[in-house]
């Protein structure tokens, strides 16, 4: 009674049309006869009880914290990964977005149990993404362990078929789980930049392939530091058998080199035998042509990944001590069996007039940070393997929406440096806020199991790593200016943010979450949560929200969405206030946008408005690797680009992201699929 008292009917007025089409299609949960069992607010009051009974297993009041997360979640102030709003408190139970699972280099383990390479083999990484696709999540996998195409198969003294064959095993998996489950179970495949199968791996979705082959699948190439030195150099490389030297995905960074120079030497010595010898700046290349052809492959940068985490995930198997791949649109680079539980605060809530409403936004961080928290332990999972991983590091990955609302209402420009330091400014007061309430949930409820062993006990800041690596970037030939530019523009952009940085770090002083503050407590107390900051895509949260995506520019002002649902006429609310309230709505103005979705390039409201694909890629770049700074597991962000952009263009960012300490990159060229979700303007 208590409960259904706190409910609040009006607040189902703050959802949009499309929020509440959104939520009657996949959310609301509905009896056999397929009438509704659930309005919003009694979807909202469900996901705050399957969450917030967490709190008993610690002696907690539970209906305390129902209440709070029902406030929190029902005012769209944040909102969980799709997962939890679907099946908290139901049968299913699995409340996260997204995996990755390994795929050791045999079929199954059951006929493997004397190979100690082979500890969850190809089949039975299927079987387990079957279930997780039924659930609603997606599942990131590295194929690079898998030995090359026409390499020996000793038991049968047959041939391997190589990762390509195995992935399209994987993509039909997809195809015929899709129709019981909520959602299409999304994909990441990545292979390692020396596997044999390399090439072919990169054109798999590019040239006639292109909207043909691995259509469940994003594809990214999993490169390092080395790699990408040797592919500015034009210098060679060779291409080797995962088979005959494991430890190149068991080691990174220096090890890596380590191990893969020893490697080469036992190819030059004939001891193993020489699969290629490839020029990387050509593997590059190509690399570029088929991301500019289809958008396939994006990248990922191994050695960022590693570098900023702050713990060594191995309690599943030891063999899995090294990140080597990420979850389907990755924002969270994660251990095999490891899991994202993802949530965002919707930053529009927090703007007040022209301020920033810190002490709001503080206090819902630290109640986010206890929900998602509180998650893991609600969790179920098919394999107990997932169970172990995630309990041992409690990994969240809180990260923001609404982003591009709040430049547009503050009347920022998304290309200029004055947002690109607010980023830095608001991203960092929200990562450091997160540490903050990770260090009083450690005092309360202990911290995550592996904080022992880890790098929050060192004075570890993943923001600091990420400078160090910037810093080191101005000396690299050929990035060495990309980098100054990028420096000079945050420096002028802060300039022009006048007193609000100060006001944001006076706060941060209030609540010890200054840098030194957090290293004294994370080192001592402890953290509650390995890993704590991620931007994920938002693709349904920013629907419900009413909000625009995450950290992307306006797709357009009006524009069309092709979903699963049906086609969803849409509007960019803020931009349209804004057009309004400054009367430069006229009849001219309204039938350009509804054609065409975006202002003509002449108008006065044009700067603040334009869309992604109008902002230059140098700005998509730059305002990506700014939110990179505060996360230490990932973001997603698609770099947008007109269809007339160039190979040298699709270079240059893939460059520029490297260089600035991007964990990866993905761009689109405007009309290079044949099928986009979005389309800009609704006429025509
Ligand atoms: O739906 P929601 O807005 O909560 O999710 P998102 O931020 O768009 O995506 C978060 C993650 O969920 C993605 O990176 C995928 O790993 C997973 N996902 C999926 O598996 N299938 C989808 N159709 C959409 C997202």
């Amino acid at each position: 009674d208590e409960l259904m008292n706190k409910l609040d009917p009006s607040r189902d007025l703050l959802l949009t049309y499309n929020g509440v089409r959104t939520l009657m299609s996949r959310y609301l949960m509905k009896r056999l006869d397929g009438s509704f069992f659930e309005t919003p607010q009694y979807m909202w009051m469900r996901i705050a009880m399957g969450v917030a009974y967490s709190e008993v297993k610690y002696g907690n009041d539970p209906i305390k914290w129902v209440e709070k997360f029902y406030d929190l979640v029902s005012q769209l102030k944040f909102l969980p990964n799709s997962p939890t709003m679907f099946n908290a408190l139901t049968k299913l139970g699995e409340l996260s977005a997204c995996f990755v699972i390994p795929v050791d280099d045999c079929l199954s383990k059951d006929s493997n149990r004397d190979n100690p390479n082979c500890f969850f083999g190809i089949m039975d990484a299927a079987k387990l993404a079957a279930l997780l696709f039924q659930a609603g999540a997606g599942v990131g996998y590295q194929f690079g362990e898998l030995r090359p195409e026409g390499d020996v198969v000793k038991s049968t003294s047959g041939v391997a078929s190589g990762p390509l064959s195995f992935m399209r095993l994987f993509d039909t998996l997809v195809d015929v789980i899709k129709q019981g489950g909520k959602r299409r179970g999304a994909q990441m495949g990545m292979l390692f930049w020396w596997h044999p199968d390399i090439e072919k791996f990169i054109t798999s979705k590019t040239g006639r392939l292109k909207d043909v082959q691995l259509q469940n699948f994003n594809i990214s190439v999993t490169i390092d530091d080395y790699f990408m030195t040797k592919a500015l150099r034009g210098e060679d490389v060779y291409l080797l058998n995962p088979r005959e030297c494991t430890c190149l995905y068991q080691t990174w960074g220096q090890e890596f080199i380590k191990c893969y120079e020893e490697c080469v030497s036992k190819v030059k010595a004939g001891l193993v035998k020489v699969w290629r010898r490839v020029n990387a700046g050509e593997l590059w290349s190509k690399i570029v042509e088929s991301a500019w052809d289809s958008g396939d492959p994006g990248l990922w940068n191994r050695d960022v990944a590693n570098m900023k985490i702050e713990y060594v995930n191995d309690v599943v198997s030891e063999k899995y001590r090294v990140i080597n791949g990420t979850n389907p649109c990755g924002e969270v680079a994660l251990y095999p069996f490891e899991s994202c539980n993802l949530g965002s605060i919707n930053l529009t809530k927090y703007i007040n007039g022209n301020s920033i409403d810190w002490v709001s936004l503080a206090n819902d961080i630290m109640l986010a940070v206890r929900f998602l928290d509180d998650v893991i332990d609600s969790n179920q999972h098919p394999h107990e393997y997932l169970d172990r991983a995630n309990k041992a590091s409690r990994r969240i990955g809180l990260g923001i929406n609404g982003w591009a609302d709040v430049l547009v209402s503050l009347d920022i420009p998304y290309d200029s440096p004055k947002a690109i330091a607010l980023a830095d400014v608001v991203m960092g007061f929200v990562a450091r806020v997160a540490v903050r309430a990770s260090v009083e949930l450690a005092k309360e409820k202990g911290p995550f199991p592996l904080w022992p062993s880890s790098k929050w006990r060192s004075g570890f800041l993943p923001w600091r790593v990420h400078d160090e690596r910037v810093s080191k970037m101005l000396e690299v030939k050929g990035v060495s200016s990309d980098v100054e530019e990028y420096l000079e523009i945050l420096k002028l952009g802060y300039g022009e943010l006048g007193g609000l940085p100060n006001k944001a770090e006076e706060y941060l002083a209030k609540l010890r979450a200054t840098d030194d503050e957090l290293i004294k407590d994370a080192s001592t107390v402890g953290v509650r949560n390995g890993a704590l900051i991620s931007i994920a895509p938002e693709g349904s949260r920013s629907l419900i929200a009413g909000v625009n995506s995450s950290i992307e520019p306006i797709f357009a002002i009006a524009y069309v969405r092709n979903l699963s649902i049906g086609k969803l006429i849409e509007y960019n609310y803020t931009a349209l206030r804004k057009l309004k309230d400054s009367n430069a709505l006229d009849n001219e103005t309204t039938s350009k946008v509804l054609e065409s979705g975006m202002l003509p390039s002449n108008h006065v409201m044009h700067p603040v408005l334009k869309t992604a694909n109008e902002i230059h890629w140098r700005w998509h770049v730059f305002m990506q690797v700014t939110f990179a700074k505060w996360s230490d597991s990932g973001v997603s962000k698609t770099i947008n680009m007109p269809s007339n952009a160039t190979k040298e263009d699709v270079n240059g960012a893939y460059r520029l992201a490297w260089a600035l300490g991007a964990f990866g990159i993905t761009v689109y060229r405007d009309k290079s699929k044949a099928v986009q979700v979005i389309y800009t303007g609704v006429e025509g």
